[in-house]
């Protein structure tokens, strides 16, 4: 017998330029039959792409796909990064003609974000587009990589070289993906939250939990977290899909935390580059402005959920500076850095002087001798 689904706890309504979907927040939710009779609506084949270590862990959703009423394939991609690469949307792609499958028929992403940014590819430019659904388990997926509708692949040249705009039908958030993921994925996800803090809602700076205890103590925290931020995107995505106007803001920490992250060698998490990223443009906002105390309420924020402010890993200012020239979003002369002077506000400024940037690194990401 079918359960009965209890109301959603919350659906924030993503519009996305001439698009609109909603992102339903649920506990539970991947596991029902229900959810995914809706969400499959008329497809005849639902192609689930996930990781093997992903598909392990949730059997129930991949059980609820397969009683929801279309024929099942599976297409298990590499687990990571490993999976954004053009052989394996290949893959996917000889798999989706095997199946016969069609523009009506429903790919749907399990897993984090690699896992939406591949499939979100693959569905894009399958036939020109066929039905796409995320159902993202990690909490950066769940805040950030599921929503809006950025896909991309990585070339050798580069992270997310090639890639689409390309909204999904429906984002299926389930706080209770978040059971288990590792305390440093929490993490990660939570610098994300953090940005979207000082960007645009600061009441989410108020709410951060502890990541070091267990989820299932803090969920209602964690499902507030995840509407807030997914809220805070939406506002800035709704009329800019593409990037050009009040989306960059979610670029906050980025510009330096992506040069960082590449300067690792990525051993650095994405949040965890992103991280040291908002330090980094804090502590340029006040030699720029003059304001004071935005580095030490950043550094607060993020040591209180325990995200690194400071660099551990053997990255100079020269790698940094080199890769914040080469980033895509960076136009050199136009502003294009996001400076955040006040909880809850973002604005644009041009890439700094050579030597402000050196001094703000030298002063709060520079590994401390010992
Ligand atoms: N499209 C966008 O707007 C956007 C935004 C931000 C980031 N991204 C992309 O997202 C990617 C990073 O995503 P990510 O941090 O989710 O990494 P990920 O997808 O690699 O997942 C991290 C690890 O967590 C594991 N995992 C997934 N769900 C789990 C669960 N519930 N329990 C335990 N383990 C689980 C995975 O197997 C993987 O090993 C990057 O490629 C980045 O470029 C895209």
């Amino acid at each position: 017998m079918e359960e009965a689904v209890p109301p959603a706890s919350a659906t924030v309504v993503i519009r996305a330029g001439s698009a609109t979907y909603p992102f339903t927040l649920a506990s539970g939710q991947l596991g029902r039959i229900g959810t995914w009779r809706e969400a499959v609506g008329t497809a005849r084949t639902v192609a689930v792409i996930t990781s093997r270590p992903v598909a392990a862990l949730f059997p129930g959703a991949l059980r609820a796909i397969a009683e929801a009423g279309a024929r099942r394939v599976v297409l298990e991609v590499p687990d990571g990064e490993d999976a954004k690469t053009l052989q394996v949307a290949g893959r996917c792609y000889q798999a989706l003609a095997q199946a016969r499958f069609t523009r009506s028929d429903l790919v749907v992403a399990l897993g984090g974000g690699t896992v939406t940014d591949l499939a979100g590819f693959v569905a894009s430019t399958w036939k020109r587009g066929a039905r796409l659904v995320h159902a993202p388990t990690t909490l950066l997926a769940l805040v950030d990589a599921a929503v809006g509708g950025k896909t991309g692949i990585n070339l050798p040249s580069g992270k997310n070289l090639a890639g689409t705009f390309y909204q999904p039908e429906r984002v299926l958030a389930d706080d209770t993906v978040l059971t288990s993921l590792p305390v440093r994925e929490l993490r990660s996800g939570l610098a994300e939250v953090i940005k979207c803090g000082f960007i645009a809602d600061p009441a989410i700076l108020d709410r951060l939990p502890d990541p070091a205890r267990a989820q299932a103590r803090q969920t209602q925290r964690y499902l507030r977290l995840i509407e807030l931020s997914v809220r805070a995107k939406a506002h800035l995505l709704a009329d800019d899909v593409t990037d050009r106007g009040l989306r960059r803001h979610l670029n906050y920490g980025h510009t330096a935390g992506q040069a960082i992250e590449t300067a690792s060698g990525f051993t650095l998490r994405h949040g965890e580059a992103v991280a040291l990223g908002m330090v980094y443009a804090a502590r340029l906002c006040e030699l720029l402005t003059g304001a004071r105390g935005i580095t030490a309420d950043t550094q607060d924020a993020l040591n209180r959920v325990g995200l690194p402010t400071r660099l551990q890993a053997a990255v100079s200012f020269e790698q940094m500076w080199d890769l914040m020239q080469q980033d895509k979003k960076v136009s050199p002369g136009r502003p294009s850095f996001v400076l955040s002077p006040r909880r809850g506000t973002a604005t644009l400024a041009c890439m700094p002087q050579r030597e402000i940037a050196r001094a703000a690194f030298d002063d709060v990401l520079r590994p401390e001798r010992r």
